[in-house]
């Protein structure tokens, strides 16, 4: 695993009418990883993309696919995302009622397991399972909707769950979503974030390769800083 930041832009802010060149240039400009938002409109008032999608992007990307499921009954569903060629497939914990149980089904079928956490969630929500994840989730903005402003009170569990990983001999990264951008990606990554998530500051961009690589900048000017 790389010690520098590693880029996810999302996918959501982009055109849908040509996901196969958004995710071309979303790789050319040096994403580690192709963040998909998975929204079912009861968990979070919004409806995104399902399966189908998620199947026809993997035959285009050559990056892996990091799959973040704002689904509510995902212990039951979990199954068609790993089917479809998800990678990374995050969970959040407010929807999920047995959280070791679910980080065993991702790892059985060989994706890395992620846990994500929204804005109101305690980040003791995830000591039980911290150990065995591979990716902590940090929302920084309420999840459902692209294009929100930053939350800063979430920076601070940022740094309290650096400190969780480090007690319990966790390997799990630290990735940070909603608002991030040249100014907000340097915050994140001094208080530990390790991967970005950006969205509307990548595809909203007239030079989404250029404002990419200015967050991944930022973001390691900040991992410096700490
Ligand atoms: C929000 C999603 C995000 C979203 C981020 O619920 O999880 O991944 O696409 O978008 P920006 O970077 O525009 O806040
Ligand atoms: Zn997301």
């Amino acid at each position: 695993m790389t010690d520098r930041i590693m880029m996810a832009p999302s996918i959501l802010s982009a055109d849908f009418t040509r996901l196969a060149d958004v995710v071309a240039l979303a790789e050319s400009a040096g994403a580690d990883l192709i963040h998909v938002d998975v929204m079912d409109g009861h968990f979070v008032p919004n409806l995104t993309i399902g399966p189908p999608v998620i199947r026809a992007l993997k035959q285009v990307a050559t990056r892996p696919l990091d799959v973040h499921l704002m689904i509510d009954n995902a212990s039951t569903t979990v199954e068609w995302y790993l089917d479809a060629g998800a990678d990374w497939v995050t969970v959040h914990v407010e929807a999920c009622h047995h959280l070791p149980r679910m980080v065993q089904h991702i790892h059985a079928s060989g994706a890395r397991a992620g846990m994500a956490i929204s804005p109101g969630t305690s980040a003791m929500a995830l000591e039980e399972v911290i150990a065995d994840l591979d990716l902590v989730l940090v929302m920084s903005v309420y999840p459902g909707f692209g294009g929100q402003s930053f939350i800063p009170e979430t920076t601070p569990k940022i740094t309290e769950l650096t400190g969780m990983i480090a007690a319990s001999g966790s390997h799990a990264l630290i990735e940070v979503d909603g608002g991030i951008d040249e100014t907000t990606a340097s915050l994140v990554a001094a208080a530990g974030a390790r991967i970005l998530v950006a969205g509307n500051a990548i595809f909203g961009r007239e030079d989404p390769v250029a404002a990419l690589q200015a967050i991944r900048e930022a973001g390691e000017f900040g991992m410096s800083r700490r």
